[in-house]
C-alpha cells in the first residue's frame, strides 16, 4: 500500500485543539519549540482509537499481552534487542521515570552525572531532589556532539557519584551514540558501580543510515545496571495520550523502581495503550514515510543555514535542529527569532544560550515560511 507523502504536507489547524505548542504564542508566530510534530498520526492509530472509543466503557484497563508482544517485536526487529515481557514497566510518561529513578536510587547530596546541554528534565531531576548535578560538557567532534570523555571519567570517579542520566539519541544535537562510545561509558559505569538511566525516547527518529544501540543491549552487565526509557510518543505524535515504558532487566532494580512508583505514578491511560499497540503493530509504513519527510526537512533547513552565519551541526536524529547563533552577537537570540515571527526553544533552557532549538516536524511549506522569516530578520543585522 502506498503511503501518501502528501499527508505530511497537510497544514492542520491546531488552534482549537488546546495544543501546548500552538497556544504559547499569538497566531502570527510559527511555533517551532516543544518536541511535538504538526502531522496527523497514522491511520492505524486513529482507527484503533476510534474502535476503542466506540466501545463506550472506559474503566480501569490493564496492559494487553498484544502490547507487550508488539514492544518486544519492535525492539527485536529494530535493534536486535531481546527483552523479556517481565522487564517491562508501563508508565504514563517518561519524565516521571527520570525523576523517580533519581529519587529511588540516590540520596540527598549524591552525584548524578548528566552530559549536556540536554533536555531540561535530565538536569531538573537531580536538582529538584537535592542531588548534586554533575555536568559533563557535550563537545563538537567532527560535526558530532559527544561528551567530553575526560570530564565524564572525572565525574564517574567522584566519590559521591551514583548514576548517569544519558540521552540517546541526544536531545538537542541528535547524537546517535556509537557502540564503542557506549562501551566506553559502560566500562566507567562498571568501574565506579553507577546505575545508568538511558532516555531513548528519540530512538525511532534516526534520520541517517545509522543504527540506534540501546545502552542495555550492549551486554549482560550493561542490561543489569540500566533502566531504559522509551515511548512511541515522539515518533507517532501521540504525546497527549500519555504512554511510555521502561525496560528493567535487573529484578532488584525493577522492584525498587516499582516501590517508588506504586501509588504515586498513575497507570497509563487506556487510549495511550491502544495507540501504542497500533503504532508498534501496524505503524511501520507510516514511520518510514515520516523519516523520509523529516530527512527532506532537515536537509532543506541545513542547506539554507549553510548560506548564513548561523551554524547547524549535522543532525543524524530527531526533528530538533540545534543552531549556533553566536556569530550574530545578539544579547537575546530567542527574542530576536520571536520578533522575526518564529517561536523556537531558547538554548538557555538546555544549558547554552548561544543556541536555539528549532522543531522542523512540520509541513515543508511552514518550514519554508520560517526560513523566509529568518532570511528577512538576518538582513537587518548583517
Ligand atoms: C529526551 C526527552 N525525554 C523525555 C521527553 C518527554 O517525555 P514524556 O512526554 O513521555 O514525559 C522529551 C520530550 O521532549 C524528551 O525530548
Amino acid at each position: 500500500m502506498e503511503v501518501f507523502p502528501t499527508a505530511f504536507d497537510l497544514e492542520i489547524d491546531r488552534l482549537d485543539m488546546n495544543s501546548d505548542k500552538w497556544s504559547k504564542y499569538p497566531q502570527e508566530i510559527i511555533p517551532m519549540w516543544v518536541a511535538d510534530m504538526d502531522f496527523d498520526s497514522p491511520d492505524c492509530i486513529k482507527a484503533a482509537l476510534k474502535r476503542r472509543v466506540d466501545e463506550g466503557v472506559y474503566g480501569y484497563t490493564h496492559v494487553s499481552n498484544a502490547l507487550e508482544s508488539a514492544i518486544q517485536s519492535h525492539l527485536m526487529s529494530h535493534y536486535g534487542w531481546q527483552v523479556s515481557a517481565s522487564s517491562l514497566v508501563h508508565l504514563p510518561g517518561l519524565v516521571c521515570a527520570l525523576h523517580l529513578s533519581v529519587r529511588a536510587f540516590s540520596n540527598q547530596g549524591d552525584g548524578v552525572i548528566v552530559p549536556g546541554p540536554v533536555y531540561y528534565h535530565l538536569t531538573k531531576a537531580p536538582l529538584l531532589a537535592d542531588r548534586e548535578l554533575i555536568n559533563v560538557d557535550m563537545v563538537l567532534q567532527e560535526d558530532r556532539w559527544v561528551p567530553d570523555m575526560t570530564m565524564f571519567e572525572a565525574a564517574c570517579a567522584k566519590s559521591n557519584s551514583k548514576m548517569i542520566l544519558l540521552c540517546n539519541p541526544h536531545n538537542p544535537g541528535g547524537t546517535v551514540y556509537r557502540k564503542e562510545e557506549l562501551l566506553a561509558m559502560h566500562a566507567l559505569a562498571e568501574k565506579y558501580n553507577l546505575l545508568v538511566v538511558s532516555d531513548e525516547i528519540h530512538c525511532d527518529l534516526i534520520l541517517d543510515d545509522l543504527s540506534h544501540v540501546p545502552f542495555a543491549s550492549l551486554n549482560k552487565e550493561a542490561a543489569n545496571r540500566t533502566i531504559t526509557l522509551m515511548a512511541p510518543s515522539k515518533t507517532f505524535n501521540v504525546a497527549g495520550l500519555g504512554y511510555a515504558f521502561a525496560v528493567i532487566e535487573n529484578v532488584t532494580i525493577k522492584k525498587a523502581f516499582n516501590k517508588e512508583k506504586n501509588g504515586l505514578v498513575p497507570f497509563p491511560n487506556m487510549l495511550g495503550l491502544t495507540a501504542a499497540t497500533a503504532a508498534y503493530e501496524e505503524g511501520q509504513e507510516w514511520h518510514q514515510a515520516l523519516l523520509k519527510y523529516l530527512v527532506g526537512n532537515r536537509d532543506f533547513l541545513q542547506q539554507y543555514l549553510a548560506s548564513t552565519p548561523l551554524k547547524m551541526s549535522h543532525l543524524p536524529a530527531t526533528y530538533l535542529a540545534w543552531i549556533d547563533v553566536s556569530a550574530l552577537q545578539l544579547s537575546d537570540p530567542y527574542t530576536f527569532f520571536l520578533e522575526a515571527g518564529i517561536g523556537v526553544s531558547d538554548g538557555k533552557d538546555f544549558g547554552n544560550s548561544n543556541y536555539l532549538r528549532l522543531n522542523f516536524g512540520c509541513p515543508r511549506s511552514r518550514l519554508e515560511e520560517a526560513v523566509k522569516r529568518i532570511e528577512k530578520a538576518l538582513k537587518k543585522v548583517q
